[in-house]
């Protein structure tokens, strides 16, 4: 019977997550209200952030789940992608931990824990399958043959989508992080209204600059004629917003799964929470004959429980990391 703690902290939420015998039994998350102020994630605050919230977060997941640190038998971490400074305040911690209680180390991809987030809970789905990985810091399309052997189909060349929403959603006024606001407000909206440029590349890259760009000249132009235009407009701007990035994304996840002929597709990352994209999926599953899988929220944004589930698959395939080991920024899927 198998107990692991996993531990997360690659950018500015700091995360414990406690298994048992292959069933979470605690994931705790701390956000980090600091950043709201600058409209982004400053990344010396989010290191010293993390100083301070690990040990309470560490400590509330082992109470909850009713664990004493003296009965793991393994110590997980995000290794990386992520903020330098936020990875080794995490990864630090996990060695110390693993090290004081001889226990091994498993070092976790971040964007592989997103995919694997989905064998946390049923509805599971079997492999081979497709993964939209969408979040804050990244876009992908990915082919997920095993939870050891990924394959990237495609990914943004610029902005990820989250990036998208909430960059677009600070010019509209909207405060940090923009992507929920922008969300609700898009609901009461026409999303036809004002038609913005998509941006799905060739193959199965997506590229979100230019929306960003061309929310940016519009409104300029229009309050220029009404400095009003956005207040007066701001449910349809959200709307035709959120329209032009969910298509971006389902165009290419469409034609992703026609190519590879997988019909098993699956969203994760904190922006699989916009309700337009998770219409727009269920819809084109209709279609297209699809299931679908999206990890409950608390598995969507991030957090521990995905990073130890990932952790649990390395474990059984003797994936084991050393004390040299070293958080990659830039990690690779
Ligand atoms: O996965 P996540 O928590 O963090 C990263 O690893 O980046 O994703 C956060 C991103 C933010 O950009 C946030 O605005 C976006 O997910 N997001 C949303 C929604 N909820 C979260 N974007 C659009 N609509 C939403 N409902
Ligand atoms: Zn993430």
């Amino acid at each position: 019977m198998l107990t692991l703690l996993a531990i997360e902290s690659s950018c500015d939420d700091t995360g414990a997550a406690v298994f048992r015998n292959g069933q979470l039994l605690s994931n705790v998350v701390a956000g980090q209200a600091v950043h709201e102020q600058y409209g982004g994630v400053v990344p010396e605050l989010a290191s010293r952030a993390h100083q301070q919230h690990l040990l309470p977060v560490v400590t509330a997941a082992l109470r909850q789940a009713g664990i004493d640190k003296n009965d793991l038998d393994a110590v997980a971490v995000t290794q990386g992608p992520g903020l330098l400074g936020s990875l080794l305040v995490g990864n630090l911690f996990a060695k110390s931990l693993a090290l004081a209680l001889g226990k091994p180390l498993l070092a976790v991809n971040h964007m592989r824990a997103h995919i694997l987030a989905h064998f946390i809970r049923e509805p599971k789905p079997a492999f081979p399958f497709l993964c939209l990985t969408v979040s804050g810091g990244h876009t992908q399309l990915v082919v997920v043959r095993s939870a050891l052997d990924m394959e990237i189909l495609g990914q943004t060349i610029d902005d990820a989508a989250g990036e998208a929403f909430d960059k677009t959603a600070k010019l509209l006024g909207l405060p940090y992080p923009g992507g929920p606001r922008l969300d609700k407000l898009a609901q009461t909206g026409n999303p036809r209204r004002f038609p913005f440029p998509e941006g799905a590349l060739e193959g199965y890259n997506f590229s979100f600059s230019g929306l960003k760009t061309s929310v940016l000249y519009f409104l300029k132009k229009e309050t220029a004629a009404n400095p009003r235009f956005v207040e007066e407009n701001l449910a349809d701007l959200c709307a035709s917003i959120q329209h032009t990035i969910v298509q971006t994304l389902l165009r290419q996840l469409k034609k992703a799964a026609q190519a590879t002929g997988l019909h098993q597709v699956a969203l994760a990352g904190g922006v699989a929470a916009n309700s337009g994209l998770r219409q727009g999926v269920q819809a084109l599953a209709q279609a297209e004959g699809w299931d679908v899988f999206i990890p409950d929220f608390e598995f969507c944004t991030d957090n521990a429980a995905m990073v130890g589930q990932a952790a649990l698959f390395q474990y059984e395939a003797g994936d084991f990391a050393s004390q040299l080991t070293s958080p990659d920024p830039r990690l690779k899927l």
